[in-house]
């Protein structure tokens, strides 16, 4: 049982599911191995993520390794309906529809749990929340999950300080082999991807604003300057700022930022980061996006407040008039990578969602002797998921000798 927008364009998704899977040699092997012996036979994975094709593709995965799969969007802006159509065709339960309203975007994810679920998959918390709070009833069943993002991580970081948890979940987002690549690699290179096809714009000797400098922010970054923009970071970190000066980068506080830039990029996880008195200050034909997981960072209220009118100039493009000059927001100020494109690379969610599988692996093994609190994914599993994608990318590495072992005492 599914709500899907339309099926009759399942295979225009069918095929973006089978481009990303020639990209994805990591989750390949996943599905060759547990396709035979399906350790989730009898179990109900519930699913909230950006609903496009890589992870329709890890839908999959957990379906043939045996799971009765129920998957819902994590932003109605990234869920792709040709995709949920043709997931949907084969056989996992799908509840999204593109551009939902927030009302039905949250019915989708009572949906999802219709099916009461043994293992979540969580992007953002949506689904933590809705279990911790309306679904409390469907905890006894829940042996755990893991988490995609740093919000969704820092949300249930939390629900475990404060003695809420009610079910053990892994921080896959802050596993090794998730952050280093899919939020620095991954959003530098989607998030851009995202800007330059929906404003069809070049970003060479523009000045690029970048406001917060972890993972995400430091890919941004570095893409912002390979594509040849000057670049500014905004940060409240001592340490991550000092780290952004020794990259190369101007570092300032927003309020200097603001009449400098030519595109502003938010990644802080935070709300508030550019609002009123920023926007008073910008150039007119600044453009404003956001690659956070929530559309808090660019204050739109602030925005609408103080501007004249408000217009749709293009699919994805907003202009505001703020006294005689023009601010642009891009995709309502949610993520851009996929609300504008449809998010990180192949290669790179190949990584992501091996962790979500061998989390959820790990909590099928596990959830006897796990308690409530936010686990990392154990070391070995990280080196594990290199090990394949290296050999599928054709590199091989040195090993230590005996002799080296000794002296470093392992
Ligand atoms: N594709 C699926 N999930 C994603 C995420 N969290 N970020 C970027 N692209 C994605």
């Amino acid at each position: 049982m599914s709500i899907v927008k339309d099926m009759s364009i399942a295979k225009s998704g069918a095929d973006k599911i089978n481009w990303v899977k020639n990209f994805m040699p990591v989750l390949n092997a996943i599905n060759d191995e547990y396709s035979q012996s399906k350790p989730f036979a009898g179990l109900n994975v519930t699913i909230s993520l950006h609903l496009e094709a890589k992870t329709a593709y890890m839908a999959q995965v957990f379906h043939h390794a045996g799971a009765n799969v129920s998957i819902c969007g994590s932003n109605p802006l990234s869920t792709q309906d040709d995709v949920c159509a043709a997931l949907a065709e084969s056989g996992v339960n799908v509840f999204a529809t593109h551009a939902c309203s927030e009302e039905e975007y949250f019915n989708y994810v009572e949906r999802a749990v219709d099916n009461p679920p043994h293992i979540i998959i969580d992007d953002g918390g949506d689904l933590v929340h809705l279990l911790h709070t309306k679904r409390r009833d469907l905890i006894k069943n829940l042996y755990g999950g893991s988490e995609e993002t740093t919000t969704g991580v820092n949300r249930l970081k939390k629900l475990d300080a404060d003695g809420e948890l009610a079910f053990p979940m892994i921080a896959a987002n802050d596993a090794y082999m998730k952050y280093l690549f899919d939020n620095r690699y991954g959003t530098g290179q989607s998030t851009f991807d995202g800007i330059m096809r929906t404003t069809n714009l070049v970003i060479a000797g523009k000045t690029v604003v970048i406001a917060g400098y972890g993972w995400c922010g430091r890919g941004a970054a570095m893409r912002a300057r390979g594509l040849g923009a000057n670049v500014i970071v905004t940060e409240v970190d001592p340490i991550k700022s000092i780290e952004a000066v020794f990259d190369g980068f101007r570092v300032m506080p927003m309020t200097e930022a603001a009449p400098l830039g030519d595109i502003f990029l938010t990644l802080t996880g935070c709300n508030d980061v550019i609002n009123k008195k920023h926007f008073e200050l910008m150039k007119s034909g600044a453009m404003l996006a956001n690659a956070g997981h929530f559309d808090v960072e660019i204050n739109i209220p602030d925005l609408a407040a103080i501007s004249k009118s408000r217009r749709t100039v293009k699919p994805n493009i907003e202009e505001f008039m703020v006294g005689d000059k023009k601010i642009y927001l891009l995709a309502e100020g949610r993520l851009v990578n996929l609300a504008s494109g449809d998010g990180h690379p192949a290669e790179v969610m190949d990584l992501s969602f091996a962790v979500q599988f061998f989390s959820a692996m790990h909590i099928l093994k596990n959830h006897e002797s796990m308690e409530n609190h936010v686990y990392l994914l154990p070391e070995d599993i990280n080196v594990k998921i290199a090990n394949i994608k290296l050999k599928a990318l054709g590199v091989s590495i040195d090993t230590l000798t005996e002799e080296q072992r000794k002296y470093l005492g392992l």
